[in-house]
């Protein structure tokens, strides 16, 4: 069984109806993705590319139009008929907003009680024991116990809904951003904390983020998305440093390098336009319309996902084992 992957999408696609009525949002347009046990998976991509809603989906959050989620080699819908308890025992989603995400009338301790309540954890004096744990975990002193969230700053507020997240002793966290409504003074503590909790505990976690030097810090894997596909993916510190497909190119030019060296030679690529509208993609390749290589069979053909020299794979026409287009 330990072999089994944590997270394994196949086929996925999450379309909605478009406000016309008229046709459909591909949000999620045919992704298959398979995440490791104890992984740390990122997901990358511009805003609108789908990453929310294929995280959302993940964990159940939101309905898949088409394609299987297996969490642990289970069907997920099909263990969330069966048994949501259990499931969500198993995996639980971080928000973006951690203040929206919790009722503002509860206290800290109400916040995290009320999992342990729902799923019958143990009597008072056990459940005040476990939320002393969770305190621990998060490094957050007792004081905040009595507080209601928006009085707390921030970083402690995002703290409290991990905790919460934690409370049931989840494998799996699948993580919205949760590190963009912070400062970027407190990012790091929250992703440090992400981290030690990840080695502690030997979670799996999943986080969509925006800030690619967080990825590139932190994550094992990557995974990036253009217009509800995947246009690239693999472990981290390979891909970054060769990325094959000329959208990430693009994308991770805009990183700053650690390497004094490798910084001094960063040249930054600036993609003309906006992505395509998700309810009509464009034929061919979906980033032809913005690539500075795409020659023709790119303006025509889908590219598939090909191994590629870092050792992952992109959809790209002119990738492949061997070689990588540069831009
Ligand atoms: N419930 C919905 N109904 C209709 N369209 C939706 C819905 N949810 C998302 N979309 C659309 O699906 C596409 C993907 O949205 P999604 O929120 O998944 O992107 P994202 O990559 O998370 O973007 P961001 O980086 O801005 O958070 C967008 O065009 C969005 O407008
Ligand atoms: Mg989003």
């Amino acid at each position: 069984m330990s072999d089994v992957a944590a997270i394994e999408v196949r086929g996925l696609k999450v379309h909605f109806a478009n406000r016309s009525g008229t046709g459909a949002v591909r949000a999620v347009d045919g992704i298959d993705l398979t995440v490791a046990r104890g992984a740390f998976h990122g997901i990358v991509g511009e805003s609108g590319c789908g990453k929310t809603t294929l995280a959302r989906t993940i964990v159940g959050l939101q309905k898949e139009s088409e394609g299987t989620v297996l969490i642990g080699g289970r069907d997920r819908a099909e263990w969330l008929k069966s048994d949501r308890k259990s499931f969500s025992r198993e995996v639980q989603f971080v928000f973006q907003d951690p203040l929206g995400s919790m009722s503002r009338r509860q206290s800290v301790y109400q916040t995290l009680e009320e999992p342990l309540q729902i799923h019958r954890f143990g009597s008072s004096v056990e459940r005040r024991r476990r939320i002393a744990e969770l305190l621990d975990l998060v490094a957050l002193p007792e004081t905040v116990l009595d507080r209601l969230p928006r009085s707390l700053s921030g970083g402690q507020r995002q703290r409290v809904s991990i905790a919460r997240a934690l409370a049931l002793k989840p494998s799996i966290l699948v993580c919205d951003e949760p590190l963009s409504a912070l400062d970027v003074s407190i990012r790091a503590q929250i992703v440090n904390l992400f981290t030690s909790l990840q080695k502690q505990l030997g979670l799996t976690i999943v986080i969509v983020a925006h800030d690619l030097a967080i990825v590139r810090e932190v994550c094992s894997d990557v995974t990036v998305m253009y217009l509800g596909r995947i246009s690239e993916a693999g472990v981290t510190r390979p891909l970054f440093r060769e990325p094959a497909h000329p959208y990430s190119q693009a994308l991770l030019s805009a990183v700053p390098s650690p390497d004094p060296r490798i910084e001094a030679g960063r040249r930054r690529i600036i993609l003309a336009g906006d992505p395509p509208s998700p309810s009509a993609p464009p034929p061919g390749c979906r980033f032809n319309t913005r690539c500075p290589v795409a020659i023709d069979v790119c303006r025509v053909e889908e590219p598939l996902l090909r191994m590629v020299p870092h050792g992952g794979v992109a959809a790209c026409h002119l990738a492949d084992s061997a070689r990588r287009p540069v831009i």
